[in-house]
C-alpha cells in the first residue's frame, strides 16, 4: 500500500476532497453484461477521468456469461444510444476522456462456476497489471445476483486471486441477504475468503452526496447538536416515495418488496446518519462503529408490536373515467403473481431504545407508484408553550421543522414562525433553504464515483460493515415473519399516483401527528389555480399548506355551514352537491375547492363528497388572506374563480379582510 493510501485510509470522508486520483489498481466487474455496468458504473468511472480523479494506472476487465470479445464489449459501452453517450452525466460529453479510458477496457467470457474461466480471468489480470503498472491491486466488483457470491469467492481463491503483490477488495451489490439469516449465512460464506476489510458492501444511498452530507451538517455546526436529543425533537420522519412502479422487475420485486428493497437498506442507513453518537473520528470505523450501535438500539419488534406499528400497502391499476384500466396494478405487473402479497408500500413506527432517542417516534415510509418522486428526512422540534400566546387569536403555534430534501430536490430548509406585518400579532411559517444548486457547481454524479474511488484507496466510510447489515436485518426481521404467515386480505389497498394506504395516516394520527408531505412547485402547478405562479408566490404557498386524508364518501364540506379553509386536490376525485343532493360536477387532481368560504363568511354554497380516496391540501384562511394581500395578481384570479364556479362576486374588501 502506498502512503498516501495510509493516509486516505485513515482520514476517511476526507480523502474526497483532496484532489488525488484513485489508486492503481484492476478491476475486475462481474456481470458486466448488465445494465449497472452500462448505466452506472462505466459513467462513474468516465466521470472520475473527467475530474483527474482517476489514476492513469487504472484498468477494467469485464466479465459475464454472455459471449463476447473486448472489441465488442467496448463497442457496446460506446454505443450511441445504449452506452456511454446515453448515461454519461456531465453537461457535455467528452469524446478524448472516453477515447483514452475505453482503451483500457477489456472483456472476458465465461461461466462463475468454471474455475479455468477464473485462471484466464487472473492471467489477464496479470497482463493488463503488467501494461498498466497497477502495482498488483485488484478491485472485484460482484455485480450479480447474490446467488452467485459463493461461488465467485470460492473460484476467484482456486484461481489464485489472493496471490497479488498489491491489495484485493471486493465491493458487493446489494441485495446483501433477504432475510437475517440469509445475510448471516453470506457474511459467513465471504469470510471464508476474505476478511471482513477487504470487504465493501454497496448501499448506493451512502453515495449520494445528500446523504453524505447528513453526517457533515450534524458535526461541522455546533449549532444543532445540542438540540439532537429527545428533548427538543418530537419526531422524525423519513419519507421515500417513488413515482414509478416496478418498472419492469416484477420478478425480482415479487419476491422483495419495499422493506428488503429500500427500508432495510437504504432507509436504515440514513436512520443511522441521523441519529447515531458522535464519531471520535470521521475514520472509517469510528462512523461505522457508531452505526452499528445506533441500529443495535432500534427496537426489535414483537408480533404484537408489528402489528401496531406497522403498515403495508400494494398498488392498484389506473383507471379512466370510463373505467378503463390505463396502467396496470402491481398483481397486474409482468412476472408478478395475480395474488401476490408483496408490499409495494410500507409505514413504520420505530423506536430507539437510547438514552438520546428514547421516546421520539421515527416514521418511516416508502413505497412505489405515489403522487411524486422525493426523498426527504424531516425532523420536527418540540413545540413551544401555546399558553403565553392564549388571547392573541393564534390557538395553534406550528413547530419548527429541519428539512433535509434529499433528491430530486437537494437541499436543507429551515422552517420557523415569523411575524406576518401589521399591526395585528399573527404568525406564518417561513422558511430558510440552503439549495445544493446554487452553493455549488459541481457536476451530477451517479454516486458510484464516490464507491469507486474510495473503495481504492481503502476507505469504507461508505460501505456497510457486516454486523450493520446483520443489525438492520434483525430489525426487519420480526415485520417479514409477520407479513409471510398474515397476508394482508386488502391489497391492493393505494390508488396509483397517491399517498399510499389511509393506513399510514392513521398510524401517526393516533400518536396526534401526521405525515409532513414536502409540495414542490411542480406538484402545486399541476393545480390550474397556481399554474406558472411566480417562485415566491408558489413557495409561499406551500409554506402554508397541511395535509389530509379523506375516504371515499367522506363529507370533506358541508352546504350551510361557515368554512375558513380552502382545499386542492392532490389525488382523488371529490363530487359537488346542490341542496337536492345532485351531483353537479365532479373534481379531480389539480382542481381546487371551498376557496370562496376563505374570502367571505358565508356558509358554504355546495356540499363536497370525496368520491374516492382523496389526498388533500388545506390552506386555511389566515395564511390565505395575507397570500392574498401580498400577491394581488393571485386575488385576482381567485376572484374569477369565485364568480365563474359560483358566481360570486367579491369587492376589494373582502380581499383585504
Ligand atoms: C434501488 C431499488 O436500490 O433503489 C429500486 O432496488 C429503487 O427499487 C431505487 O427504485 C431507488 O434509488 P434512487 O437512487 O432512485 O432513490
Amino acid at each position: 500500500m502506498s502512503t498516501s493510501a495510509k493516509v486516505f485510509s485513515s482520514s476517511g470522508l476526507a480523502s474526497a476532497r483532496i484532489n488525488i486520483p484513485s489508486e492503481p489498481c484492476v478491476m475486475v466487474i462481474f456481470g458486466a453484461s448488465g445494465d449497472l455496468t452500462k448505466r452506472l458504473l462505466i459513467p462513474a468511472i468516465y466521470n472520475l477521468a473527467c475530474d483527474n480523479l482517476l489514476s492513469d494506472n487504472f484498468a477494467v476487465l469485464g466479465t459475464a456469461t454472455r459471449q463476447m470479445d473486448g472489441a465488442q464489449f467496448r463497442e457496446k459501452l460506446s454505443g450511441e444510444t445504449d452506452g456511454i453517450k446515453s448515461y454519461h452525466t456531465r453537461p457535455e460529453f467528452d469524446q478524448g476522456v472516453w477515447d483514452s479510458l475505453v482503451e483500457r477496457i477489456d472483456f472476458q467470457s465465461g461461466s462463475f462456476d468454471d474455475v479455468e474461466h477464473f485462471k484466464r480471468l487472473k492471467q489477464t489480470v496479470t497482463e493488463l497489471d503488467k501494461k498498466y503498472q497497477a502495482g498488483g491491486n485488484i478491485l472485484l466488483y460482484f455485480a450479480t445476483a447474490p446467488r452467485f457470491f459463493g461461488t465467485i469467492c470460492e473460484n476467484l481463491s482456486k484461481a489464485g486471486f489472493k496471490d497479488t503483490p498489491g491489495w484485493v477488495r471486493l465491493i458487493v451489490e446489494k441485495p446483501f441477504g433477504t432475510d437475517l439469516a440469509s445475510a448471516r449465512a453470506l457474511n459467513t460464506e465471504i469470510r471464508q475468503y476474505w476478511e471482513e476489510e477487504q470487504i465493501y458492501r454497496v448501499d448506493h444511498y451512502l453515495g449520494k452526496e445528500t446523504v453524505q452530507n447528513l453526517l457533515s451538517f450534524r458535526f461541522s455546526n455546533g449549532m444543532f447538536e445540542p438540540l439532537w436529543n429527545n428533548h427538543h425533537i418530537d419526531n422524525i420522519q423519513f419519507n421515500v416515495c417513488e413515482s414509478v412502479d416496478v418498472q419492469g422487475r416484477g420478478g425480482y420485486y415479487d419476491s422483495s418488496g419495499v422493506l428488503r428493497d429500500m427500508m432495510q437498506n437504504h432507509m436504515f442507513q440514513m436512520l443511522a446518519y441521523l441519529c447515531m453518537e458522535p464519531p471520535s473520528s470521521f475514520a472509517p470505523d469510528a462512523i461505522r462503529n457508531e452505526k452499528a450501535k445506533l441500529l443495535q438500539s432500534v427496537r426489535v419488534y414483537t408480533e404484537e408490536e408489528v402489528k401496531r406499528n406497522v403498515v403495508r400497502g400494494q398498488y392498484g391499476p389506473a383507471v379512466n373515467d370510463d373505467g378503463d384500466v390505463i396502467k396496470p396494478g402491481y398483481r397486474q405487473e409482468d412476472n408478478v403473481a395475480p395474488d401476490s402479497s408483496t408490499e409495494t408500500f410500507a409505514a413504520a413506527k420505530l423506536q430507539i431504545d437510547n438514552w438520546r432517542w428514547e421516546g421520539v417516534p421515527i416514521y418511516l415510509r416508502s413505497g412505489k407508484a405515489l403522487w411524486k418522486r422525493g426523498t426527504e428526512i424531516i425532523v420536527e422540534f418540540k413545540r413551544p408553550p401555546q399558553a403565553m400566546f392564549e388571547g392573541t387569536g393564534i390557538d395553534a403555534l406550528e413547530s419548527n421543522r429541519l428539512v433535509f430534501h434529499i433528491q430530486p430536490d437537494q437541499g436543507i430548509e429551515l422552517r420557523f414562525q415569523a411575524k406576518i406585518p401589521g399591526p395585528r400579532l399573527n404568525l406564518q411559517t417561513v422558511d430558510m433553504r440552503f439549495d445544493y444548486g446554487d452553493a455549488f457547481k459541481a457536476s451530477r454524479y451517479t454516486g458510484y464515483e464516490v464507491m469507486i474511488y474510495s473503495c481504492t484507496h481503502a476507505d469504507s466510510t461508505l460501505f456497510s460493515r457486516g454486523d450493520l447489515v446483520e443489525a438492520a436485518w434483525q430489525v426487519a426481521q420480526p415485520l417479514l415473519d409477520y407479513w409471510q404467515s398474515t397476508p394482508e386480505p386488502n391489497f391492493p389497498n393505494y390508488a396509483r399516483g397517491s399517498w399510499g394506504p389511509k393506513a399510514a395516516s392513521q398510524l401517526l394520527a393516533r400518536d396526534g401527528r401526521r405525515w409532513f408531505e414536502v409540495v414542490t412547485p411542480e406538484v402545486l402547478e399541476k393545480s390550474p389555480l397556481f399554474k406558472g405562479a411566480a417562485p415566491l408566490l408558489l413557495n409561499t404557498v406551500i409554506m402554508a399548506l397541511r395535509s389530509t386524508i379523506a375516504e371515499a364518501g367522506d363529507t370533506i364540506i358541508t352546504q350551510g355551514e361557515v368554512g375558513s379553509e380552502m382545499y386542492v386536490i392532490c389525488h382523488g376525485e371529490v363530487d359537488v352537491l346542490d341542496d337536492q343532493g345532485t351531483i353537479v360536477r365532479t373534481l379531480k387532481d389539480g382542481d381546487c375547492f371551498g376557496e370562496i368560504g376563505l374570502l367571505i363568511a358565508v356558509p358554504r354554497t355546495a356540499t363536497i363528497k370525496a368520491r374516492t380516496s382523496c389526498d388533500l391540501f388545506v390552506l386555511e384562511r389566515t395564511s390565505f388572506s395575507r397570500i392574498l394581500r401580498d400577491h394581488p395578481h393571485f386575488a385576482a384570479m381567485v376572484t374569477t374563480i369565485a364568480k365563474d364556479r359560483y358566481d360570486v362576486s367579491l369587492s376589494s374588501h373582502h380581499l383585504s379582510a
